[in-house]
């Protein structure tokens, strides 16, 4: 008899603590993809563009133009720059994300 009780026990004991480490481990991940995502994305882009952007004038900031207006810009500078087609979409994405619109 005293084995079933202890059987019982420990069985509900799992199931009670199941879930709870379940959400832990779900939870935390999307967390931190969501706070970190945006900045590591971007990162690359930053980094070219303040090493290379400000070199012959200064170093504008992404809000001064539109997502359109940079489409243009940053071919006609990258060429000025002579960043390769890599290069070109890092800072590209960077300045887009921090465009006026
Ligand atoms: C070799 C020199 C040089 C480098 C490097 C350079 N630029 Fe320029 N940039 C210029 C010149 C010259 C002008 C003004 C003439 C023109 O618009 O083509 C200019 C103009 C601009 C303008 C104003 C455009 C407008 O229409 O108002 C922006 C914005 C700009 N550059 C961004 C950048 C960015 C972003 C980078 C980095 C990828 C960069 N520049 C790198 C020479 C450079």
């Amino acid at each position: 008899m005293k084995k079933y009780i202890f059987a019982f026990a420990s069985a509900s004991f799992l199931v009670a603590c199941a879930p709870k480490v379940v959400v832990e481990q779900e939870v935390a991940p999307i967390k931190e993809q969501t706070e970190t995502k945006p900045e590591v994305k971007y990162l690359a882009g930053k980094t070219l563009f303040d090493a290379n952007c400000g070199k012959c004038h200064d170093l504008p900031h992404p809000s001064q133009y539109s997502k359109a207006q940079w489409s243009k810009i940053v071919p006609s500078m990258a060429k000025e720059a002579k960043l390769n087609a890599e290069q070109e979409n890092q800072i590209l994405l960077y300045v887009q994300y921090g465009a006026m619109n």
